[in-house]
């Protein structure tokens, strides 16, 4: 498990695509936070890398703008000054081998300045379409084979989406593996950086309590949703080459799912867990597509009130072609083919435009035997429930019957609750400045590994393509601010299950 104490040797952080969004609203801010905290190895240095040239000075503008937008805490002149004179631009193609020549030059130059061996970090914060000629260049260029075999061997990060299915997920690990040891390989899901997701293998694992009970014998059904308020706003062009499966399903879901469902790992160590969480991935079985009984719901919301406002439909949003068929919504019905979890269905779904903004884990109980208070008898024995919320509000709850007070005997589920601020305040660290320290520390424990993404690939893919070969066939609506279409409580109901993020909240 990450380590913040680990000592980092020197560094030098690359990021392409300096000028972007995520640099000014996630990186930089992160990159400043952890040098407030001291976390950063004493010798750092920063290098921005755009296609557009940009002076040094309006790159510092640059950071020093977005720091004041998005930075969780002020930073202030010292923690600035720390690393201010240390940041440089580099201008140069994607796409051009020479560019990534002369950034090397750069780099050993800075490196040479330092007086010892510095290890460099890349961090691919482009959009999709040039991950493959920054990788390939920077394996022809020799920057991804600095120093390799000691800790201070080069790294990369790549930002999200790893492939939009199976053969650009494999391609891509393709150019990864020729170029690169996975040692050094980072694929990042912001996700799992999120305090909540840290800490779930905590729960499993440090609590005697749950471990016994994670399982067929006593779990009836474990739900995920991740859902959002807000619609597409100005990213429709983006968005629609996308949708819910690709741009939330396939990364983070899966990721949940995983830590959920696997086994115990047999150390801490990054290869244990996340084999641990392969194999998990490795025993969800194929999903029907159609027939009777379909585990698969896609929908696109119509207007709708939100917010006492009226919302547009998806159809209607800036950027969105007509004849679209894009889903933004996608609910699945999935089981594991394991000893732990045969027959216990997993519902995971996540869509724009819902009812909330909500991310969580519910992990619902079997009932218990129908003998004292159960069915036919006159109280309602609601089935316990471990709620694990990663937003908002992270925390865990835990639902369990009492009796309330009075001469009846009357029951009602109650709950144990427990907030992350409430307990630890507020200012905890955001889910970047973890990910960034642990690449930085070579610990990749918390990001994806290439046959990770490629086995939730493997099960997404054939969705899709069925998807892509129907058409609008198929595709169901939902109302603007509504919880999503009825096929997606169908799904369930077989089973005699409800969603409960929503119920929970009294939507
Ligand atoms: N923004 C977020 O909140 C967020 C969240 C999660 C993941 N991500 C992922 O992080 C990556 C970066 O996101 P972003 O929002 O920062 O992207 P962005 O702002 O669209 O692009 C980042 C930079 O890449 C360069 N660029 C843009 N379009 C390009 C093109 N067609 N070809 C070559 N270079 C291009 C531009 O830099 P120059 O013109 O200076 O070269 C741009 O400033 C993406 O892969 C995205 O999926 C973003």
């Amino acid at each position: 498990m990450p380590d913040a104490t680990v000592k980092t040797p020197p560094t030098i952080i690359v990021i392409f695509g300096a000028s972007g969004d995520l640099t000014a609203r996630k990186l930089a801010p992160a990159i400043f936070n952890l040098s407030k905290d001291g976390l950063l190895p004493e010798s750092c240095h920063l290098i921005g890398y755009g296609r557009t040239e940009m002076s040094i000075d309006s790159f510092r503008d640059y950071l020093v703008k977005s720091l004041d937008s998005y930075s969780r805490r002020t930073i202030e002149e010292e923690t600035w000054n720390a690393l201010s004179s240390n940041i440089s631009f580099h201008a140069g193609a994607y796409d051009d081998l020479g560019s990534f020549e002369k950034l090397e030059e750069k780099i050993s130059t800075i490196e040479k300045a330092i007086g010892s061996p510095a290890q460099c970090l890349f961090y691919v914060s482009t959009p999709p379409g040039v991950f493959m000629p920054i990788l390939e260049n920077l394996g022809a260029s020799g920057l991804a084979k600095r120093h390799q075999g000691q800790n201070t061997a080069s790294k990369v990060i790549i930002e999200k989406p790893f492939g939009r299915d199976l053969q650009s997920a494999h391609e891509l690990n393709e150019v990864i593996n020729r170029r690169f040891e996975e040692s050094q390989v980072f694929r990042i899901d912001h996700y799992l950086g999120k305090e909540t997701v840290q800490s779930l293998l905590v729960q499993r694992f440090a609590n005697a309590i749950f471990e016994p009970v994670w399982n067929r014998h006593y779990v009836s059904s474990v739900q995920i949703t991740v859902s959002e308020d807000l619609g597409v706003g100005t990213r429709g062009g983006y968005y629609d080459k996308s949708g819910a499966m690709r741009d939330m399903i396939q990364n983070h879901v899966m990721q949940l799912l995983a830590l959920t469902a696997m086994e115990p790992p047999s150390s801490l160590d990054p290869e244990a867990i996340r084999d641990e969480k392969v194999k998990a991935l490795k025993a969800l079985k194929p999903l029907a597509l159609e027939g009777d009984d379909p585990e698969v719901v896609r929908a696109v919301y119509t207007e709708g009130l939100v917010g006492g406002k009226r919302a547009n439909g998806y159809l209607e949003e800036e950027g969105i072609p007509e004849d679209s068929f894009t889903e933004t919504y996608t609910a699945l019905r999935l089981s594991l083919d394991n000893w732990r979890w045969k027959g216990v269905p997993f519902y995971i779904r996540s869509g724009k435009r819902l009812a909330m903004k909500a991310s969580e884990i519910v992990v619902q109980f079997s009932r218990p035997p129908a003998i004292l208070f159960g069915e036919g008898k006159r109280y309602n024995v609601a089935p316990n429930l471990l709620v694990i919320r990663i937003q908002p509000n992270e925390g865990i709850t835990l639902y369990l019957n009492t009796k309330t007070p009075g001469l009846e005997t009357k029951l009602q589920p109650i709950k144990l609750a427990f907030g992350y601020e409430t307990t630890f305040g507020s200012n905890t660290p955001e889910a970047y400045e973890r990910l960034i320290l642990d690449a930085l520390n070579g610990d990749g424990t918390l990001f994806i590994r290439g046959d990770e993404a490629e086995t939730s690939w493997g099960l997404l893919s054939p969705v899709l393509e069925y998807w892509a070969e129907q058409g609008r066939r198929g595709l169901e609506s939902y109302s603007a601010g509504t919880w999503g279409p009825l096929a997606a409580d169908k799904l369930l109901l077989k089973s005699g299950h409800e969603w409960i993020t929503g119920k929970e909240y009294g939507q």
